[in-house]
């Protein structure tokens, strides 16, 4: 049931009596409910928002509407971690409803300035004819209460030559000041990025546009976030209106990155490569990074979609984040690794193998709901030109989701066709890549995340990451094996995974 305006903008505190009760019980009895996954307790989570080390942890806030799983009054709700696998509540950690956030404290970032956490966001406000307003504002807060937020937005206006689309800051530590990078549509209504910059985020001079070879790459450019990694530099950005392309671009949105030459201290210049999906499933979006204690880029994502409906939407509560992931560079991609600290998680270990041809196997208790899986397919020599190998798990009488290697293309291919209740089931059932160069190597190794509504994909330990939402009957807890048209040896290992707290 959608909401109406009038009730996606209430704040928590509009709530009808017994409302909050209400949906907060409903969502704990949904059977899709996320084992070890940040999710909301009730409503609706989007981005991640605010990610940085600080005081000795990690801090992790989330776009949070309490009230419904409709996109309303946004929040931000906090939450932190020394291990990036087990998550500590901290309760909401920005709340909207200012003059200048009326309508919502929409996506921003963290920076650490003078012992205290500085929260960069933008205040979306809505005139009386409906007419978007965005500021850019700054809360600060000392990571145990909410965010203090300032009288005045730091930056008020939206610079000429620019629709009220313009939001998402995302602020780094540039030399002795610092940088902001900010989502933008420009007024011929293509999609950009804008860079300001700061002696001490509170003034902020518009420096103007990041520089790409982009000059009409979709209509707007959400949640851009800029970093160095190694001897690169790093923009990742989410496009909206880009067209599918062959395998490429099959979600309603995109989400990917550009390697390029570092941006200079006052160059807005970004000479870079290609644009590139960072996922090649069907559920992620919005991704945000921050630097970890030992200077390790991690990012996390929100394991959703704007504009499309989920099956639990009707059940109080809709979507969550993606495990963190830490980011590296190989052969000149972005790899993807499961963040160190998840290892933490894994309880009983179960190993296997066996040589399969034209068959498929499963272990003993070797299943679940909630559990990491890795496995190594090794085709034999004669085969590693044909035959299709693979695992299906979540299996049940109906059910079966099959992440697939297709021998003679070199393809990875992720069906959730058969999977049980589908979100956006327009835009395809299945999402396919295919691998780079193997160097020789005939070996492909697939590390699973699996909980109780998502998959989480690694291939060839980070090249390439499928993430999706999956809604199968809770019976469906099973895992097979197969090679068909071929023999390959697969040897793997599964651990059940404890509930993160
Ligand atoms: C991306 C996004 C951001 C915005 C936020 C609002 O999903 O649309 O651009 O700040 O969500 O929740």
């Amino acid at each position: 049931m959608k909401m109406t305006k009038e009730q996606k903008y209430r704040l928590l505190e509009q709530a009808e009596p017994g409302e909050l009760e209400k949906l907060a019980a409903r969502a704990e009895s949904c059977e899709w409910r996320q084992s070890y996954h940040i999710q909301p307790h009730m409503g609706l989570l989007n981005d991640p928002n605010g990610f940085a080390f600080y005081g000795g942890k990690y801090h992790l806030f989330y776009q949070w509407f309490p009230l419904g799983t409709d996109h309303g009054m946004k929040y931000w709700y906090h939450v932190t971690s020394s291990d990036l696998a087990n998550w500590t509540d901290a309760g909401i950690g920005l709340e909207p409803g200012g003059p200048y956030d009326s309508h919502g404290a929409y996506s921003g970032s963290a920076i650490e300035k003078d012992g205290k956490l500085h929260l960069m966001y933008t205040g979306n406000v809505r005139d009386e004819n409906w007419v978007r307003h965005p500021y850019q504002c700054l809360a600060i807060t000392d990571g145990n209460s909410m965010g203090t937020k300032l009288e005045q937005p730091v930056i008020g206006s939206v610079p000429p030559g620019y629709t009220e689309h313009f939001r998402d800051p995302k602020v780094w530590r540039d030399g002795e000041g610092y940088r902001c990078v900010i989502g933008a549509q420009r007024d011929d209504l293509t999609g950009t990025a804008v860079l300001y910059r700061s002696n001490d985020l509170l003034d902020w001079t518009f420096e103007g546009e990041l520089q790409t070879s982009l000059s009409s790459f979709g209509y707007m450019w959400e949640c851009p976030d800029y970093f160095e990694l190694g001897d690169q530099g790093v923009l990742l950005f989410c496009p909206q209106g880009i067209q599918p392309d062959g395998e490429r671009f099959r979600n309603i949105y995109q989400s990917g990155y550009m390697l390029g030459k570092p941006l200079e201290s006052n160059g807005r210049n970004f000479e870079h490569g290609e644009f590139v999906e960072l996922d090649r499933g069907f559920d992620f979006y919005a991704p945000q990074t921050t630097k970890g204690p030992d200077g390790q880029r991690i990012l996390v994502g929100w394991m959703g979609l704007p504009d499309l409906e989920y099956p639990t939407d009707d059940k109080g509560w809709a979507h969550c984040l993606t495990l963190p992931r830490e980011l590296s560079l190989r052969n000149g991609k972005l790899i993807q690794r499961p963040a160190a600290g998840l290892i933490g998680l894994r309880d009983r270990e179960i190993e296997f193998s066996a040589e399969l041809n034209e068959e498929s196997r499963s272990f003993a208790g070797v299943e679940g709901t909630a559990y990491e899986l890795q496995v190594a397919i090794s085709p034999s020599a004669s085969d590693s030109k044909h035959g299709t190998f693979g695992i299906q798990f979540r299996t049940g009488e109906n059910e079966r989701t099959v992440l697939s290697y297709e021998a003679s293309s070199g393809r990875v291919t992720l069906d959730r066709s058969q999977s049980g209740a589908l979100p956006g089931p327009d835009y395809g059932t299945a999402r396919s890549c295919k691998l780079g160069d193997r160097h020789g190597s005939r070996t492909i190794e697939f590390r699973l995340f699996v909980d109780t509504s998502s998959v989480e994909v690694f291939v060839n330990d980070g090249e390439e990451t499928f993430t999706a939402r999956l809604f199968p009957d809770s019976a469906s807890t099973g895992i097979s094996l197969f090679a068909n048209g071929g023999t390959a040896a697969f040897k793997g290992s599964y651990w059940s995974l404890r509930e993160g707290s």
